[in-house]
C-alpha cells in the first residue's frame, strides 16, 4: 500500500511546491489554515486535504489519528518576519507551541518528523554557517524558530530540523512571491529596486522541495522509504551553493529574458526601514545536506527553469483560450 505523508501548510509557498512533488510516490494529505475551502481544493485538487488551526493540541491529535501518516512535514508557520514582529503571541503559538506538540506527536506514534526552519536563525555576521555554529537571532521570527527547533530536539530526537534559505518561485495562492513579483515587473518594462547587500543560500520551491522529500524518505530511488529519516536525525541546512544577493538573481533573470540590467536597481538594506531587523549574510553551508544527496543546480539554471515553465504554462493558457 502507498504510505501517506502528512504536510502541514500545503497552501503556503513551500506547501504547494511539496505536495506536488511529493504526489508522485506517496499519498498525500495536505492542512490548510485560512486559506478559502475553494481555493484550497483548487490548490490541492487530488489531495486528501483539511482545514485545522495547528494551535488546537486535540484537533492535531484527532488529525492524526484519522489520517494515520507515515511521516510528517511540518511547514506550516508564520513565515514573515515583520508579521511576527508585530503578532508576537500568535507567533509563538503558531511557530513554536503548534510546532512542539506535533513533534511530540509524531515522538508518540514514532512517525518521522520534519521541521522547516529558517536561515534566519543566524544573525549573518559570521557566514557560511554550518549545523552547529551558534544561534543568534536579529528578530522574533528567527528567535521563535530557534526556540522551536530545540523544543523539537528535547522532544524527539529522531526528528529532523531542515533550515531552509531563501526560496524562490510562483505560487498560486494569491500571495505573490518576490521572484514572481520581480518576472512581473521586469517583463512589463518597470524597474525594481533589489537588496544588493544581502546574502542568502536561495533555492527554487522545487528544489527545496525535493530536499525535504530526500529527507522524509523519498530516497533518490522509486521507493519510499520512511525509515531513511533515522540516517539524517538533527539539523540540516537545504541551502544552494551560490551565496547571492536578490539583486543578483534580478540580474541574472533579466539576462535570461534579453532585459536590459539597468531594470535591477540595487539599493541596501541598511536604507529601507523594517520592522524586523535583517541579516546581512545568512548563507548557509549545506555540505551534510550535499553528501545525503541533495543536489540543488547552479541558480541560474533553476531561474531558467522556472521561465521556461511559467512560458508553457501561458502558452498552454492562451492556446485554450
Ligand atoms: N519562504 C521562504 O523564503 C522561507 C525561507 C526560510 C524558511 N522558510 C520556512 O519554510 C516554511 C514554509 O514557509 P512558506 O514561505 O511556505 O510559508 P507561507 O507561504 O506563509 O505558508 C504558511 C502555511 O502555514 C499555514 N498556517 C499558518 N498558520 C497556521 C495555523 N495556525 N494552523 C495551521 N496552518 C497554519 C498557512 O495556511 P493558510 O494559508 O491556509 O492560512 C500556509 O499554508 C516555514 O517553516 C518557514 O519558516 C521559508
Amino acid at each position: 500500500m502507498v504510505p501517506t505523508l502528512l504536510i502541514t501548510g500545503a497552501t503556503g509557498f513551500l506547501g504547494q511546491y511539496t505536495v506536488a512533488a511529493a504526489r508522485k510516490r506517496w499519498r498525500v494529505a495536505g492542512t490548510f489554515h485560512r486559506t478559502r475551502r475553494e481555493d484550497a481544493e483548487r490548490l490541492l485538487a487530488g489531495v486528501d486535504s483539511g482545514r485545522i488551526d495547528l494551535t488546537d493540541f486535540r484537533d492535531v491529535r484527532e488529525m492524526l489519528d484519522a489520517v494515520r501518516p507515515k511521516a510528517v512535514i511540518h511547514t506550516a508557520a508564520l513565515a514573515d518576519p515583520n508579521y511576527c514582529e508585530q503578532h508576537p503571541d500568535e507567533s509563538l503559538r503558531v511557530n513554536v507551541q503548534a510546532t512542539l506538540n506535533l513533534a511530540g506527536l509524531c515522538s508518540d506514534r514514532e512517525i518521522p518528523f520534519v521541521f522547516t526552519s529558517t536561515d534566519l536563525v543566524f544573525d549573518g555576521s559570521r557566514a557560511p554557517y554550518a549545523e552547529d555554529a551558534p544561534l543568534s537571532p536579529l528578530n522574533l521570527y528567527g528567535e521563535h524558530k530557534a526556540l522551536a527547533e530545540q523544543a523539537v530536539l528535547d522532544r524527539y530526537a529522531e526528528a529532523v530540523i531542515c533550515r531552509m534559505p531563501l526560496l524562490f518561485g510562483f505560487s498560486a495562492n494569491g500571495r505573490v512571491p518576490f521572484f514572481q513579483r520581480m518576472v512581473g515587473e521586469f517583463q512589463s518594462g518597470r524597474p525594481m529596486t533589489l537588496f544588493a547587500d544581502e546574502l542568502r543560500t536561495p533555492v527554487s520551491g522545487a528544489v527545496a522541495a525535493a530536499g525535504l522529500l530526500l529527507v522524509a524518505g523519498s530516497g533518490l530511488d522509486e521507493s519510499v522509504n520512511p525509515k531513511e529519516i533515522e540516517r539524517v536525525r538533527g539539523l540540516l541546512h537545504l541551502g544552494g551553493r551560490e551565496s547571492i544577493s536578490r539583486y543578483e538573481m534580478g540580474l541574472q533573470m533579466l539576462d535570461l529574458l534579453g532585459l536590459p540590467p539597468e531594470l535591477a536597481q540595487p539599493i541596501s538594506f541598511r536604507d529601507v526601514p523594517a520592522v524586523a531587523a535583517r541579516a546581512a549574510n545568512v548563507s548557509l553551508d549545506s555540505s551534510r545536506a550535499y553528501a545525503l544527496g541533495f543536489d540543488p543546480p547552479p541558480i541560474r539554471n533553476q531561474i531558467e527553469r522556472i521561465l521556461r515553465r511559467t512560458a508553457e504554462e501561458k502558452t498552454a493558457t492562451d492556446e485554450h483560450r
